[in-house]
């Protein structure tokens, strides 16, 4: 039975997962691989003890009938291997399990081993199991990078993030916004590319995201995948209240223009006041600001 074998499966392997479908034939067993790794093919097979190796014929097949591996009467036929799966398996003879290796987007899909017995009459088919196989790859950490900075016309910055390499297509990939007293999630469309190759995906958002200048905060960007339980955040995108203060000054030409005529005032004072004290020659060396202060209020 199918539930059985699945509930077998789940204890027995480490890698792989089992999900039921029930829309499915009750016999169907679905397994996971990770994109690049091993994925198992298993037959559940228990050779009766009547019977020797030199009466069996074992095979795999796909759902295009494409021959993985042969083992007839016990040798292994690699002139019936179809070409794409060419050294890309090995039979574990204890439990009758095909393990395929570097496994593919497009491997994902249905197998069947077949097991048939010579008879007096010709080949008898005595066991047969099918193995529906999903294929995962898991996404990179998201990463934001930041687009545009807030200006003096605005406290929106724009920030983009990525992350690559993963399948199927995720859930969602939204933006937590954390201030000291908040929590704000923003969604944005995902925009999905998919590589012609590998078929393997890459998702990214682009956001205006409004700043208040007068708080920090941090910024995480979430990736939810589909299949794993997982869910993926990016490393912490920091923007602090303070040097948001400090580089406005700066970049504020209004501040600028408001501190330059007094800038500009204290020189001259200051410039004009070592002159008159030069000529009076009161003091031999160089005097500090607060007695030239003195002097200058002396001469009015
Ligand atoms: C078959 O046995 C191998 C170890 O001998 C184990 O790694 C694998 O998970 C087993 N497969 C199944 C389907 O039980
Ligand atoms: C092996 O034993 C089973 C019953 O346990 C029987 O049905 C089958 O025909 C036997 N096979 C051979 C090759 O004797
Ligand atoms: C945003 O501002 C910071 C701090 O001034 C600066 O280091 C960074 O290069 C700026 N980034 C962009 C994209 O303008
Ligand atoms: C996905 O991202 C990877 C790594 O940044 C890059 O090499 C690849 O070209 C991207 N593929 C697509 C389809 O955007
Ligand atoms: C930031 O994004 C918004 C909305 O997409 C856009 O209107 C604005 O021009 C962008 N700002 C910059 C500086 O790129
Ligand atoms: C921002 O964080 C700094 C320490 O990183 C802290 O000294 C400052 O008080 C914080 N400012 C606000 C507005 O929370
Ligand atoms: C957070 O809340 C506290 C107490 O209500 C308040 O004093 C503080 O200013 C708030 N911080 C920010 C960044 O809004
Ligand atoms: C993929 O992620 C899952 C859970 O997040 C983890 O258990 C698994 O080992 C990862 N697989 C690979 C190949 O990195």
């Amino acid at each position: 039975m199918g539930i059985c074998d699945s509930t077998m499966e789940l204890s027995g392997t480490l890698l792989a997962m089992v999900f039921f479908f029930f829309s499915d034939a009750a016999s169907t067993i679905q397994y996971l691989a990770y994109f690049s790794e091993t994925g198992d093919l298993p037959c559940h097979f228990i050779k009766p003890q009547n019977t020797s190796l030199d009466e069996l014929v074992v095979f795999w097949q796909d759902q295009h009938n494409r021959v993985l591996y042969e083992l007839y009467k016990g040798k292994e036929k690699p002139e019936n291997v179809n070409l794409m799966y060419k050294g890309r398996t090995s039979l574990d003879q204890d439990n009758w399990t095909l393990r395929l290796h570097d496994v593919q987007i497009k491997d994902r899909g249905l197998y069947q081993c077949y097991v048939h017995r010579q008879g007096p009459n010709g080949l008898v088919s005595i066991h047969n199991k099918k193995t529906n196989l999903f294929v995962l790859a898991n996404f990179s950490q998201p990463e934001i990078s930041l687009v545009s900075n807030r200006t003096e016309n605005s406290d929106n910055i724009n920030l983009t993030c990525l992350s690559t390499k993963g399948y199927p297509e995720p859930k969602k990939m939204f933006i937590v916004l954390n201030t000291e007293n908040s929590t704000t999630e923003y969604n944005a469309v995902m925009n999905i590319f998919q590589d012609n190759v590998t078929e393997l995906y890459n998702v990214s958002v682009s956001l205006s995201l409004p700043v208040s200048p007068e708080a920090n905060v941090s910024i995480f960007c979430d990736l939810e995948p589909k299949l794993t339980q997982t869910r993926l955040r990016s490393q912490p995108y920091n923007i602090d209240a303070k040097s948001r203060n400090t580089r406005q000054l700066f970049t504020d030409h209004g501040i600028l223009i408001t501190t330059l005529p007094v800038l500009l005032s204290i020189v001259c004072v200051m410039v004009f006041s070592l002159i008159v004290k030069k000529r009076k020659k009161k003091q031999p060396g160089p005097s500090h600001e607060c007695e030239v202060i003195e002097t200058e209020g002396e001469e009015n």
